[in-house]
């Protein structure tokens, strides 16, 4: 067992841990952030989603070992954001949420798109949130959700 220390949604977290236990089960499990889902488990559905160090990655596929001194964002700081927000309003007035299943994953990748991406097109948007799989809404309404969100900020 390993101790790391991380920055957790703005809180210092220490814990105790395996090191090459899965991110995804640290966060859900032992921390309790049940916002971020696990569909594949193997890199491909994007319902894992989180930032470490202002990075999107899949935390199916991180070890949480690597993660000491990081600063983590997850569904949980990023729903509170103004650009969270919007994202979220704009994906229930766009209809871009059934099940909901996707739909941490798919605010989290939205984010990082819109924060890091100067102008996007609707081609664009797609292009960048393909690694993110939806089995409900067929995507159109989550991509003008997003496209939405990009025009009311000037992108
Ligand atoms: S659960 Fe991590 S990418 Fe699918
Ligand atoms: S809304 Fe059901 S998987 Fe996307």
């Amino acid at each position: 067992m390993n101790t790391i220390k991380f920055n957790l949604d703005g809180k210092i977290v220490e814990i105790e841990t395996e090191p090459f236990k899965r991110l995804i089960d640290l966060l859900r499990y032992d921390l309790n952030v049940m916002g971020i889902k696990e569909g594949c488990g193997e890199g491909e559905c994007g319902a894992c989603v989180i930032l470490l160090d202002d990075k999107l990655v899949n935390s199916c596929l991180i070890a949480a070992g690597i993660i000491d001194g990081a600063k983590i964002e997850t569904i949980d700081s990023i729903k509170e954001t103004p650009l969270g927000k919007s994202i979220i309003e704009a994906f229930a007035d766009f209809g871009a949420v059934q099940c909901g299943f996707c739909t941490p994953g798919m605010v989290v990748a939205s984010y990082y798109i819109l924060k890091n991406s100067a102008k996007l097109t609707e081609d664009e948007i797609r292009y960048k949130l393909s690694g993110n799989i939806c089995r409900c809404t067929g995507y159109d309404s989550i991509v003008r959700a997003v496209l939405n969100v990009a025009n009311t900020m000037g992108k």
